[in-house]
């Protein structure tokens, strides 16, 4: 008798992980499942953005630490916050977010090492030779590396390389080193750290195009010549009138076919305000898609959205009368965009 009811009891057990009603641990216990739940379910992880000053709200920290299984500091690690002045390192914004990660289990994604924006006036108030600012360039890498070694699994280590039409972008490190700057600072990101995954980051190449096809030829010449690349960080921000990028899919499978990871790391997807019940389910639509897209693909390691509440996003501020690109509102209710990532993870 006790030997049927527990065979009753397994076979319900598999009925309800076959039908998609098998619960995590978190669940029995009669909390729902979280995205970083239903994420880890399928071996990726759902991750957000946040940025320090954010920290000191209660509320949004609680959503922030239990949500996600993976942080990206949003300023905290970029060149201006960690090297200020010359030789003059400061990690205690990128350390904090790090810190409060790891409270949480959370895994952290480095961002970001090079960069033309956010660097500090002494790198781009003066003329360099190229000697020089390969030092510099070496020392802040591997500096910064060093310091988060353990405690980051990725950098992304070049972040936007290229222009629209696939030609180098060109920064101070493209015009003073020229195009082999990326080879060398993925080079010293290895030696700096062996284990942790060294990616190109960049926005608009999420489907395939003059940008991304710059990025799948470079990283088939980096590839040949053996250097040190793991993955390509698809940042994803989106807005309802651009369109959606309808080859993403197949674009995160080449890349995959070269060997490299994929990840989508900034996602966003904004609209012009005010947000109608029409634009937050055609959003939510877009959600679903590029979750589905990641998950169809082995080495679409993770999505991270660029902060998960519309009150801590930086779109208001970049696109004067656009807005709204995040699963949640800015009181933290959940949009029909959380609902359909949910579903796409089902
Ligand atoms: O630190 C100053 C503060 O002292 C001052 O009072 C305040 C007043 O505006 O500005 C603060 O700096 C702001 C900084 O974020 C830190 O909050 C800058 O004005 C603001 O421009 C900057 O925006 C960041 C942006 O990168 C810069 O390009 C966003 O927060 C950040 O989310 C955004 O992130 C980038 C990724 O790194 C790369 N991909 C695109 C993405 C969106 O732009």
């Amino acid at each position: 008798m006790r030997k049927n009811r527990l065979r009753l009891a397994g076979v319900l057990a598999a009925a309800l992980v076959v039908t998609g009603l098998g619960v995590p641990a978190a669940q029995a216990h009669g909390k729902p499942a979280t995205l970083a739940d239903l994420a880890q379910r399928h071996g990726r992880y759902l991750g957000s953005a946040t940025d320090n000053p954010e920290l000191v709200d209660e509320p949004y920290k609680q959503i922030l630490g239990s949500e996600f299984n993976q942080i990206t500091p949003g300023n905290g690690m970029k060149w201006y916050a960690t090297e200020p002045e010359q030789g003059v390192f400061d990690f205690s914004a990128g350390d904090e977010i790090v810190n409060l990660a790891r409270a949480h289990h959370q895994k952290v994604r480095g961002h970001t090492l090079v960069w033309h924006s956010q660097l500090p006036d002494w790198v781009t108030s003066r003329a360099w030779k190229a000697g020089e600012l390969r030092a510099v360039l070496k020392k802040h890498i591997q500096t910064e590396v060093r310091h988060y070694r353990g405690k980051v699994f990725a950098w992304d280590v070049v972040n936007e390389a290229f222009n629209e039409d696939g030609t180098y972008r060109e920064t101070v490190f493209y015009n003073t080193l020229g195009p082999g700057y990326i080879a060398d600072a993925l080079r010293w990101a290895r030696q700096a750290d062996p284990k942790v995954k060294l990616y190109l980051n960049d926005y608009n190449i999420e489907a395939v195009g003059a940008k991304s096809d710059a990025y799948y030829n470079l990283a088939k010449e980096l590839k040949a010549q053996g250097v040190p690349l793991d993955g390509i960080g698809l940042q994803a921000h989106l807005a309802l009138q651009y369109g959606y990028p309808t080859t993403l899919e197949d674009n995160l499978r080449r890349f995959s076919k070269l060997g490299l990871d994929t990840a989508l790391t900034e996602v966003d997807i904004r609209m012009i305000l005010p947000a109608t019940e029409e634009k937050l389910a055609q959003q939510a639509q877009w959600y679903a898609d590029v979750t589905d897209a990641c998950l169809a693909v082995r080495r679409c390691v993770g999505i991270t959205v660029w902060d998960w509440t519309d009150k801590y996003s930086w779109i208001p501020a970049f696109f004067e009368g656009e807005g709204a690109a995040l699963p949640w509102d800015e009181q933290f209710q959940p949009k029909p965009a959380y609902f359909a990532i949910r579903g796409a993870l089902k």
